[in-house]
């Protein structure tokens, strides 16, 4: 990782993590123990690819960071809601996360499901109440309280100006990217596969969706942040977010087999246990690590017309690749 990339990562993640403190509900507000189980869910942990790539789209584009980070929040926020429902017994049955406990294990499984659904609902409100202001146009005699009750003022006023719909389009995107024709399709699919020899196509078609979905999802939003980019570049981004995407979890696939629990802050080992279908048991390690680098190169071309404005979303897909955690 070249010095410049490893600071402009770190800075963002660290700003970041500010940003999410301020919109997680409080730990002290009623129902304490739920608004707690979010908050270690989401805080503290991850290495933040998606918004990664958000403020990198976001930066193409030449968007406001605090606007970026409203997005970028929505999309962590379904992906730690992912993560959540993904370890509990009914479906992977992993009882460590991000170098803790999972929030199953570290509360219930009752707890642990409604952590999914509450971040879930935030991240839609998040998207939606963060336009005019973040008041609504008809005072509301008893309003709802706004994310995290003392969030930062000043993100909200970066939305006062969003034209609706665009907005619209905003939360349909993560909507569609979210549900059974995303992300909750995908992760249905890898269930039903456990024991079964999946044939490229087919196993293609499950990591474009169980990962994929919400990886692209979070460069379009981090696009549509901005404005400048034509049909046909917004179209070319998007090709870029389902190459890289599938890059990814090729590369989950590969660190699974690969890298030891204590890097990967959970179980190694998991896939082969769980008897589950990935690039490494249909190509095997050497097939898989190909696999991801042709899809890198071809990920790296897809931005080729873009300039120096696309560096970082190239510097991000290296990073996706040669990742070691
Ligand atoms: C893990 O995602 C689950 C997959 C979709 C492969 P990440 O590797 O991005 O997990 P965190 O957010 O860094 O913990
Ligand atoms: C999970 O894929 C994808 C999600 C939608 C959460 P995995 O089951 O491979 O993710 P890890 O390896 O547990 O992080
Ligand atoms: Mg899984
Ligand atoms: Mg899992
Ligand atoms: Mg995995």
């Amino acid at each position: 990782m070249r010095a410049d990339f490893q600071s402009w990562v770190a800075s963002h993640q660290a700003r970041f993590e500010d940003v999410l403190r301020g919109l997680l509900p409080r730990a002290e507000v009623a129902p304490q123990r739920l608004h707690e189980a979010m908050r270690y869910a989401v805080l503290d942990g991850g290495k933040r690819v998606r918004p990664l790539l958000a403020f990198a789209a976001g930066e193409l584009v030449g968007a406001e960071v605090a606007r970026v980070d409203i997005v970028a929040a929505a999309v962590e926020l379904i992906h730690a809601y992912s993560l959540v429902h993904d370890d509990m017994p009914c479906m992977d049955d992993d009882v460590l996360r991000r170098g803790k406990p999972t929030c199953h294990v570290q509360y219930d499984d009752a707890t642990a499901l409604l952590v999914g659904d509450s971040l879930q609902a935030l991240a839609f409100q998040l998207l939606a109440e963060h336009r005019l202001n973040g008041h609504a146009r008809f005072p509301h005699p008893n309003p709802l309280p706004q994310a995290g009750e003392g969030a930062n003022e000043s993100l909200r006023e970066f939305h006062a100006n969003d034209d609706a719909a665009r907005q619209l389009e905003m939360i349909k995107l993560l909507a569609v990217a979210s549900g059974s024709r995303g992300m909750a399709g995908g992760q249905a699919i890898d269930l039903a596969s456990v024991g079964k020899a999946l044939t490229l196509p087919e196993l293609e078609f499950m990591h474009i969706h169980k990962t994929g979905a919400l990886i692209r999802a979070a460069i379009m939003l981090g696009a549509h942040c901005g404005s400048g980019l034509g049909a046909m570049q917004m179209n070319k981004l998007d090709h870029f977010g389902k190459l890289i995407g599938l890059a990814f979890q090729v590369v989950d696939d590969v660190l699974d087999c690969e890298a030891d629990t204590a890097t990967l802050g959970k179980t190694a080992g998991k896939d082969a246990d769980n008897d589950k279908p990935t690039y490494v048991s249909l190509l095997g390690i050497q097939g898989a690590r190909d696999m991801a680098q042709r899809l890198h190169r071809e990920a790296l071309e897809t931005l080729s017309e873009f300039g120096d404005a696309a560096q970082r979303l190239r510097e991000l897909a290296d990073f996706i690749v040669l990742r070691k955690f």
